[in-house]
């Protein structure tokens, strides 16, 4: 394995303010080794990040046997504290992603141990302006060299930290979504509720027409009746109508979001009528047209709560609402990254303070 030369020499480096999403990583990362024939899992290792290095042949790079997550670990108010979001949520989706793509589990308490202690070791890249975080990235990759189709006898789980802030160029500001029906991400009986690279891999062709059209991101449709809403496919999408705060249905092809749960019971405890069902786009252009239509906006880890402010279906162009970040996705905003950073009460019991030794 060649070492990389280090992106960055010391946490000092970095700006801030300029974080942007994903570009900068850690000093050091986790892996974990499961063999068939060893009979399961290695002892995890935390090490310095180094390039893996793979045979053409290598099972994950022809079939996309994978699973990944995505959490956050924030400064807290006390200089040593960690706090990490849900961690147990990510770690159990984790695993259920993997069964369906038939890759062996990790056992919950080694991972989420394992993974604390890779944070308190790089715990210096932190970053602690408004906004910005250490994206935690648990991976699992297939790594059998062998060109038949199959499930792979042996795995590479791997953690890797990257200090994060928004995660759309926009910043926490309204984006603009395209809403397709033209293209589909999933469909029932396939892989859509899993976190699993191929449902990225089919949203990109999509989001590349959506970005040369002015919209950041893509509003993905029911694959069989092509009205009902699923996801923007980085966030779970929420809408609100009226006094009625509603999201699609999970069903087997909408992500399990993290944050898409936490807005439920958020938006539940701030006195909101919130709803899990089946929402078309045929109510939702007619809640804009006769103006019930007060917010739409997405949830994610990446994203946290992100406002719409304009989508466009069947060609035709609308605003939501007034076209600003509104009531609700504002005041969720703020209660979620207050209580991910310590500022606002945890009444859930969602924050887990990982930074004493
Ligand atoms: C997340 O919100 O953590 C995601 O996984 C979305 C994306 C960056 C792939």
């Amino acid at each position: 394995m060649g070492t990389i030369p280090r992106n960055r020499t010391s946490s000092e480096l970095y700006e801030e303010d300029n974080l942007g999403f994903g570009k900068i990583f850690t000093e050091h990362m986790l892996t974990m080794s499961y063999s068939t024939s060893a009979g399961g899992w290695s002892e995890p290792e935390i090490k310095p990040v180094e390039h893996l290095v793979l045979h053409p042949a290598t099972m994950v790079l022809h079939y996309g046997q994978q699973v990944f997550e995505g959490l956050k670990a924030f400064a807290g108010r006390d200089e040593d504290d960690i706090l990490l979001f849900r961690p147990d949520m990510n770690i159990s989706r984790f695993n259920k992603s993997c069964a369906r793509l038939c890759i062996p589990p990790v056992d919950p308490a080694l991972f989420m141990d394992r993974m604390s202690e890779l944070i308190r070791k790089d715990r210096d890249w932190i970053p602690r302006s408004p906004g910005t975080s250490l994206y935690v990235r648990p991976t699992v990759i297939a790594t059998d060299p062998f060109l038949g189709v199959r499930p792979s006898n042996d795995y590479l789980f791997y953690i890797i930290l990257s200090p994060v802030g928004a995660y759309y160029p926009e910043g926490f500001a309204p984006v603009k979504i395209l809403v397709t029906d033209k293209y589909v991400r999933a469909c029932p009986g396939g892989i859509g509720e899993a976190k699993t690279g191929a449902n990225y891999a089919a949203s990109l062709f999509a989001a590349e027409e959506a970005h040369c059209e002015g919209f950041t991101q893509v509003l993905w449709l029911n694959a069989v009746d092509r009205v009902s809403v699923e996801e923007v496919g980085t966030m779970n999408i929420f809408f609100r109508i009226e006094d009625e705060v509603i999201t699609p249905s999970l069903g087997g092809t909408v992500l399990p979001g993290v944050t898409r749960d936490s807005v439920i019971k958020l938006a539940a405890d701030m006195g909101y009528k919130v709803t899990e069902r089946t929402i078309s786009m045929e109510e939702v252009v007619a809640a804009v047209r006769k103006g019930t239509l007060l917010e739409m906006f997405g949830s994610g880890t990446a994203a946290v709560v992100s406002p719409v402010s304009h989508f466009r279906y069947q060609g035709v162009d609308y605003m939501v609402g007034n076209g600003e970040t509104g009531e609700v996705a504002g005041k969720l905003f703020d209660e979620i990254t207050g209580m991910q950073t310590g500022a606002r009460p945890d009444p859930h019991g969602w924050i887990v303070n990982i930074g004493a030794q």
